[in-house]
């Protein structure tokens, strides 16, 4: 390794790659980068100030290149995650075929594609669904790294990235060739691969309006969470009205964006842009700035702040909006600072607490009517609702804060209790599903799927669930606990967690 290379050069390089390339990088990965900048700076002939000056400020798009070339990740293979291919060929491609606008012409990007199996494996799909050779279809495989882009042209795979394709598909479309196998120059050639970096502004990329379907799956992972912000903004922009959105199975559009809607089938998740152009992030926050915490109090924030805060903002907000409708008493206009009852959620909380729900509902009910769409207020009004046992009025209420903000995982969770004491099982678990999936760190959906489980001998699954309840119980954050425990205090969520675990066969 170069010898000027110390801890704030490292700094300074993992900077330049977050905004050159939208890749984070944790302190664990000091020592990996290290060695990257060593290599660089060797290749490049100067010392690390200048080539971390000249990486800091100028374009430098081959050195870009041979950065991606050497910390980005392209582990990918044919048809993974099978599930979101079967909900693209039987929801998504009939979707698309039957909107006006696509008829003819159906638009299909990947995004983050590594070396293609993930471009080839929907071209393999497409075949089969179009029956109507007069349909233009394209399907484009974009990546930044340049050795993968031609290791997609070339078409040639390991029988490990065949590892999850169907044996029909594997018979139809590869050939055998030593160790490897050859793709069929039919589908071969049906696909597109451009290098591209997801991070430039490249108009010819990011055409408005323009996609059908985007793949962007496991890529989002290793961003940033501003450059993920960013680049999904844009994906936004760029797909249809009703476009279709599919990200990594892990990974969720919580705090990165409200322009979509979840869809849940096959046992997956997926993404629809919202049909109304105008319903789009970019046209209230401008693309540099952070969105503003998407139902703070639906969801532990991912970024350090606590659940408390979130609470207090809260509180704030609807101070504000009491503020502008409360008459000036003084006269002198709207300069004078009023009383506010910014202590009115602390109240509420603190009469939840104590199960006093229909007074916590009379002082949520008698604020004014602006902070009817504030998803903080109407996430505690569900869940007074709920907890007070009037359940129809709580389904509307979740449904209502649903359509301020589509992922919130609060409601959802509501929603299965509601669904449960409505005596529709299957909905219930949905529900669940879906607030475990859009916040994983959130126990109490887990405890309700395993309780749902349990109560129909579905041992296994319920134990899986607990399992993984009683783990997230442990650090799940108090206020939360408080807001959902049903009146439950975390020790006692904890204790029911492990009489359950062990009435269906496990260990708790
Ligand atoms: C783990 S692979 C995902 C492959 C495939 N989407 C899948 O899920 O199987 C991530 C890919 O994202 C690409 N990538 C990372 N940063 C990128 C950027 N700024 N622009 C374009 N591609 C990028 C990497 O080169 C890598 O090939």
């Amino acid at each position: 390794m170069t010898a000027a290379i110390g801890a704030r050069e490292i700094e300074r390089f993992r900077a330049a790659l977050a905004a050159r390339l939208g890749l984070h990088f944790d302190e664990g990965k000091f020592g990996f980068l290290a060695e990257v900048l060593g290599r660089r700076v060797e290749a490049a002939g100067q010392g690390s100030e200048a080539y971390l000056s000249r990486l800091e400020t100028r374009r430098m798009p081959d050195e870009v290149a041979a950065l991606a070339r050497e910390v980005t990740i392209p582990e990918t293979y044919f048809f993974r995650n099978l599930d979101q291919y079967r909900a693209f060929a039987e929801i998504v491609l009939p979707d698309r075929l039957a909107a006006p606008t696509v008829g003819r012409r159906l638009r299909i990007l990947s995004l983050g594609c590594a070396s293609g199996e993930e471009a080839y494996s929907l071209a393999i799909l497409v075949r089969d669904m179009i029956a109507n050779p007069a349909c233009d279809v394209s399907i484009v495989g974009v990546d930044v790294n340049s050795a993968m882009i031609e290791k997609a042209n070339r078409g040639r795979f390991s029988a490990w990235a065949l590892r999850e394709t169907p044996e029909e598909d594997r018979r139809r479309w590869f050939r055998a060739d030593g160790p490897d196998f050859i793709l069929d120059d039919a589908v071969r050639t049906s696909v597109r691969f451009e290098q591209r970096n997801l991070i430039d502004d490249d108009p010819q990329l990011w055409q408005s309006s323009t996609y059908d379907v985007v793949f962007f799956r496991n890529v989002v992972m290793y961003f940033t969470p501003d450059q993920g912000r960013r680049v999904v903004d844009r994906i936004a922009r760029a797909l249809c009205p009703g476009g279709y959105l599919f990200l990594g199975h892990a990974e969720t559009l919580r705090g990165f964006s409200n322009d979509f809607h979840l869809r849940h089938t096959h046992g997956t998740f997926y993404y629809q842009r919202k049909e109304r152009a105008e319903s789009l992030s970019s046209a209230s926050f401008p693309s540099d700035v952070r969105h503003p915490p998407i139902a703070s109090i639906a969801a532990v924030p991912a970024d350090a702040d606590s659940w408390v805060d979130a609470i207090r903002r809260a509180s704030e907000r609807v101070a504000a909006l009491t503020d502008s409708h409360r008459p000036d008493p003084s006269g002198l206009g709207s300069n004078v600072v009023t009383a506010t009852p910014a202590w009115e959620l602390g109240l509420v909380l603190e009469l939840l607490r104590k199960e006093r729900f229909a007074e916590a509902l009379a002082i949520v009910n008698a604020f004014p009517p602006a902070s009817g769409r504030d998803p903080d207020v109407l996430l505690l009004r569900a869940v007074l609702l709920t907890h007070g046992g009037q359940l129809a009025r709580a389904e509307d209420a979740c449904a209502r804060l649903l359509d301020v903000d589509d992922l919130s995982a609060g409601a959802h969770y509501l929603l299965a209790l509601c669904r449960e004491g409505a005596g529709d099982r299957a909905a219930a678990s949905h529900h669940d599903q879906v607030a475990a999936y859009l916040d994983p760190g959130f126990a109490m959906p887990r405890l309700h799927l395993g309780l749902l489980a349990r109560g129909v001998g579905e041992h296994s699954v319920a134990r899986e669930q607990l399992g993984q309840a009683l783990v997230l119980l442990q650090r799940e954050d108090a206020s939360r606990v408080l807001l959902f425990g049903g009146g439950f205090g975390r020790e006692a969520l904890i204790a029911l967690c492990r009489t359950e675990l062990l009435r269906c066969g496990g260990t708790a």
